[in-house]
C-alpha cells in the first residue's frame, strides 16, 4: 500500500486542465489572480456563476486520493469502533474547512456473524463419504499491504440471515430469479428441503434468498461465479481486476428500508420498537439461513451435484465443471448464528446556511459504512464528498454565500438496508416535505470508466448542462457531456425507483427531486475483502481523475440548485417521460379490459402546466432585463415553491398496495428485484397479478391503479399551476 507521503502533491485541475506547479512564480500569480477575483466578486454580487467556475478550477486529485487512503485503512462496518473513527475523520475534515458539522445518532438493529459452518458430503447420510468443511476464509496474497488488518474483516455472512442449522441435498438454481425456480419446476426438479446453490449477479441477494425460501428450500448458499466476476480475461486481483478464487461477496438480505424494528419511524434512543419475534414475522428479514461463498467453494459444491445437465445459459465459464441441477447426491450441512444487536450509528452533517432562502435545502448525501475496506463502496463517494466540502469551504473564504442552505450528509448503516438515511428522513419527514429542494446522492463514486446518472426527470436538463462544464476525466479534449450523452444517444438517464442506495427514502417516501451518479457500475470485487485502495489505484481510478470529475459534477449541480434565483427544474421532460412509460405499460396490457385514457389526460394537463410555468419564469426574467424593474422576491419564491412541491404531489399517503412505506406512485422498486426501478410500480404490480390470475376483479384493480396514478399526476399539474379548482 502506498504511504501518504508517496502521493505526489500535485494539484491537478480536471476542469480547467491547468497544472499549477510548486514554483513560487506560479504561486505569486495565483495570489494576484485570487485578489483580483475577490475584488471582482465583491463589486458584482450577482456573479454566482463566477464562483461556480472557480469551484471547478479548485479540483484536486491529490487530496481526494489522500481522503480515500485515510478512510480505507481499516474495515469500517456500521456500528463498529472503526466506523466511529471514520466519522471522526469526516467531522475533522469538515470542521477544518470551516463548515459547521454535527452528528445525529440512532440505535439500530444490526446483526454480525457469531458462528458459521458449511460441510459438504458427496453423498447424503447415512453413507456421506469423505466430508469437506469449508474454511470460509478470504485469503491474503503475497505482499498484501492489508495483511496486518485482514483479521478485522468480518467473517463472510449475510446480514439478517436467520440463525439456525439446515441440511439437505444441494440443488443448483442459476441466478435465483423467479424464472429460474420456474424452470427448475418445469424440469421436474423439486427443491423442497434442499439447500439451494445460486449465483450472484442478476438480482438483489435478499430476493434470491426469498425466492429460495418460497420454493421450499431449507437454506441457501450464494456463490460468486468466476464467469461473472473473474475479471473477464484480465485476470484476478492483484494481477487483474477480477475476484480472487477465495473472494466472497457479503451483504444484507433485508427486505425492508431502514431499521426493521422501526418500520416507518425513526430509531431514536428509547423509541417504540418491534420485538425480534415481530420482525421475524414481518417478512422484512429472511426466513431461512443462508451463507455467501467464493467461486472456489461454489465449484466444489457443483462438482457433487448430479441429475440433469443445466441449460447452456446456466453453465459456468471456461474451466468450470459441468453444472447439473440436482438435487443431490452432494449434501450440504449449513449453520449460521448471528449476533443480534442494537449499536449506535452516526450520520454526519455539515450545514452551509443560505443567505436569502435559509429555509430551502439542497442536500448532498453519501454513505460512509463499508462491508470491508470499501475503497469503491462507498469510500470513493465519501472522498468525493469531502473534496466537494473543501472546495465549498474555499469558496466561502472568498465571499461566496449560497442563496439556499446546502446540507452535506454522510450516512451510516446504508449497507444493512439504507438505515442511516432512512431513519433521518423518517425523523425529519415533514421538514423535508416542506423545505427540501433536491437530494443529490453518490454511493460509490468510481468503480471504473463510464459516467452514469439517474434522476427524477425534472432534473434531466440540469444534468446535461452541468456535464457540459466538466471535463471528461478519460479524455481531456472533450467534456463529460460528449463522453456520456453525445457518444450514446440511446442512453437515457436512469430512474430512481430501485432500492439500491440512500436516495430511496428521499424519492420514494417523501417525493424529493433527486439524482444518483457514478463512474463505472458493477465491479468484480464488490463487497469483498479486495475492495481496497490498491484495487482502486490499479484498476478503478489510477490517477483519481474520475473521483475529481464526480466531485466537480456533483458540486456544480448542487451550486446551481442552491444559487440560481429560479430553480433549474424542467417538468416538460417529466411529462414526456411519463408519457413514454405509460405507453410501455399500455402495450403490456394490450387487449385487456383496461384503459389508460385517464392517465394520458392527466399527463396532458401536466405538460400544459409545465409549459405555462416555464413561460411565467421567462416573463419574470424578461421584465428583469428592462430598466427600473425590481423583481418581486415573493413572486420568485412562489414560482419556485410550485417547482419544488410538484414532485411531492406524485406521492400518495396510502402508498403502494401491500408495501405502504413506498409513497411515490411514479417510481418504486420492482417487487422481484429491489435493485430494479419500475415506473408506475402500482400499475405494474397489478398488471402482473392480473396476468397470472386473469380474473375480472384483477383487471378492475389494474384500472383502479391507473386512476390513482392519473390523480397523482393531476395533483402535480395543479401544484405547478398554483391554482385550486
Ligand atoms: C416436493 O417434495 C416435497 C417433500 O419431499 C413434497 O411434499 C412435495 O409434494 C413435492 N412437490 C412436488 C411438486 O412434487
Ligand atoms: C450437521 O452438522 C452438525 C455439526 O456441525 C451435526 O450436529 C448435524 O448432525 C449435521 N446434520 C446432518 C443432517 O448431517
Ligand atoms: C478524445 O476526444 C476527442 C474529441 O471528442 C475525440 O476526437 C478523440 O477520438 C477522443 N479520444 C479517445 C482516445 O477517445
Ligand atoms: C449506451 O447506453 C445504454 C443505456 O444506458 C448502455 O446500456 C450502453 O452500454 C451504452 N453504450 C455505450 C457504448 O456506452
Ligand atoms: C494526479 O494527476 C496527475 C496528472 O494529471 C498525476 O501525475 C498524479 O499522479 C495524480 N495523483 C494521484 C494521487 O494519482
Amino acid at each position: 500500500m502506498p504511504r501518504l507521503a508517496e502521493i505526489p502533491l500535485l494539484t491537478h485541475s480536471a476542469a480547467a486542465a491547468t497544472t499549477i506547479t510548486r514554483s513560487a512564480i506560479a504561486r505569486l500569480l495565483l495570489t494576484a489572480f485570487t485578489i483580483l477575483l475577490v475584488f471582482h466578486l465583491t463589486i458584482s454580487p450577482s456573479s454566482k456563476s463566477t464562483y461556480h467556475s472557480l469551484f471547478l478550477s479548485f479540483s484536486n486529485n491529490a487530496t481526494v486520493a489522500r481522503h480515500l487512503l485515510a478512510l480505507t485503512r481499516r474495515p469500517h462496518v456500521a456500528g463498529t469502533p472503526a466506523n466511529a473513527a471514520t466519522a471522526a475523520y469526516v467531522l475533522t475534515v469538515l470542521s477544518s474547512s470551516s463548515l459547521p458539522a454535527h452528528s445525529v445518532l440512532y440505535d439500530v438493529f444490526l446483526t454480525y456473524p457469531l458462528g458459521r459452518s458449511l460441510i459438504l458430503s458427496p453423498f447424503p447420510p447415512p453413507s456421506p463419504g469423505p466430508t469437506l468443511a469449508f474454511d470460509l476464509v478470504q485469503e491474503i496474497y503475497p505482499g498484501d499491504p492489508y495483511a496486518d488488518v485482514a483479521k478485522e474483516v468480518l467473517p463472510t455472512f449475510h446480514a439478517y440471515a436467520r440463525s439456525g442449522a439446515a441440511a439437505g441435498p444441494a440443488a443448483y438454481a442459476n441466478y435465483g430469479r423467479l424464472e429460474d425456480f420456474a424452470a427448475l419446476r418445469a424440469a421436474g426438479v423439486n427443491v423442497t428441503g434442499a439447500v439451494v446453490l445460486a449465483r450472484y449477479g442478476k438480482i438483489y441477494r435478499g430476493d434470491i434468498i426469498k425466492n429460495a425460501k418460497d420454493a421450499g428450500a431449507a437454506a441457501a448458499v450464494v456463490f460468486t461465479d468466476a464467469k461473472d466476476y473473474g475479471g473477464g480475461g484480465r485476470g484476478r486481483f492483484p494481477e487483474g481486476p477480477g475476484m480472487p478464487a477465495s473472494g466472497v461477496q457479503v451483504g444484507t438480505t433485508s427486505q425492508g428500508v431502514g431499521d426493521p424494528t422501526t418500520p416507518g419511524w425513526a430509531s431514536t434512543r428509547g423509541c417504540e420498537r418491534w420485538s425480534a419475534a415481530e420482525v421475524a414475522a414481518s417478512g422484512l428479514v429472511p426466513g431461512i439461513p443462508s451463507l455467501p461463498v467464493s467461486a472456489r467453494d461454489g465449484e466444489a459444491i457443483l462438482k457433487t451435484i448430479g441429475g440433469q445437465v443445466a441449460a447452456d445459459d446456466w453453465q459456468g465459464g471456461e474451466g468450470a465443471p459441468l453444472y447439473r441441477l440436482g438435487p443431490g447426491p452432494g449434501f450440504l450441512n449449513l449453520t449460521y448464528i448471528g449476533d443480534e444487536t442494537l449499536p449506535t450509528i452516526q450520520n454526519v452533517f455539515a450545514v452551509i446556511q443560505g443567505e436569502e432562502e435559509p429555509d430551502r435545502y439542497v442536500l448532498l448525501g453519501n454513505h460512509r459504512d463499508a462491508w470491508t475496506f470499501g475503497a469503491v463502496d462507498p469510500s470513493s463517494g465519501t472522498a468525493a464528498l469531502l473534496e466537494v466540502a473543501q472546495r465549498f469551504g474555499k469558496l466561502q473564504k472568498i465571499g461566496w454565500r449560497p442563496r439556499r442552505t446546502i446540507i452535506l450528509c454522510n450516512w451510516d448503516a446504508e449497507e444493512y438496508g439504507l438505515i442511516g438515511s432512512t431513519e433521518w428522513v423518517e425523523e425529519n419527514r415533514e421538514m423535508l416535505a416542506s423545505r427540501a429542494v433536491a437530494y443529490l446522492n453518490v454511493d460509490c463514486a468510481v468503480s471504473g470508466p463510464g459516467f452514469q446518472a439517474s434522476a427524477t426527470p425534472q432534473l434531466d436538463e440540469l444534468l446535461k448542462q452541468a456535464s457540459e462544464k466538466v471535463r471528461d476525466p478519460d479524455n481531456s479534449s472533450q467534456t463529460l457531456y460528449e463522453s456520456w450523452i453525445a457518444s450514446n444517444y440511446s442512453s437515457l438517464i436512469g430512474r430512481l425507483g430501485g432500492r439500491g442506495s440512500d436516495f430511496a427514502a428521499f424519492v420514494q417516501h417523501v417525493g424529493v427531486p433527486s439524482v444518483d451518479m457514478i463512474f463505472g457500475g458493477g465491479y468484480p470485487v464488490y463487497h469483498s475483502m479486495y475492495d481496497d485502495f490498491v484495487w482502486m489505484e490499479k484498476f478503478g481510478d489510477p490517477m483519481f481523475h474520475r473521483h475529481v470529475a464526480v466531485a466537480s459534477f456533483w458540486g456544480l449541480v448542487a451550486l446551481r440548485l442552491a444559487d440560481e434565483e429560479f430553480l433549474p427544474f424542467n417538468y416538460i421532460s417529466y411529462a414526456s417521460e411519463l408519457q413514454r412509460s405509460a405507453k410501455i405499460l399500455e402495450d403490456d396490457a394490450l387487449g385487456m379490459p383496461v384503459t389508460f385514457a385517464p392517465l394520458y389526460k392527466s399527463i396532458k394537463e401536466l405538460k400544459k402546466a409545465a409549459t405555462e410555468i416555464d413561460n411565467q419564469r421567462k416573463a419574470l426574467e424578461r421584465n428583469f432585463l428592462s430598466l427600473n424593474w425590481r423583481k418581486d422576491p415573493l413572486k420568485v419564491r412562489e414560482l419556485n415553491d410550485r417547482l419544488m412541491m410538484a414532485e411531492r404531489a406524485f406521492t400518495d399517503r396510502d402508498g403502494l398496495f401491500g408495501r405502504e412505506w413506498y409513497k411515490h406512485l411514479i417510481y418504486g422498486p420492482s417487487t422481484h428485484n429491489s435493485y430494479g426501478s419500475k415506473s408506475y410500480p402500482g400499475i405494474d404490480d397489478a398488471i402482473e397479478k392480473a396476468k397470472s390470475s386473469n380474473t375480472s376483479d384483477s383487471w378492475s384493480f389494474v384500472q383502479h391503479e391507473v386512476w390513482r396514478a392519473a390523480r397523482a399526476v393531476t395533483q402535480a399539474a395543479l401544484v405547478l399551476n398554483g391554482k385550486f379548482t
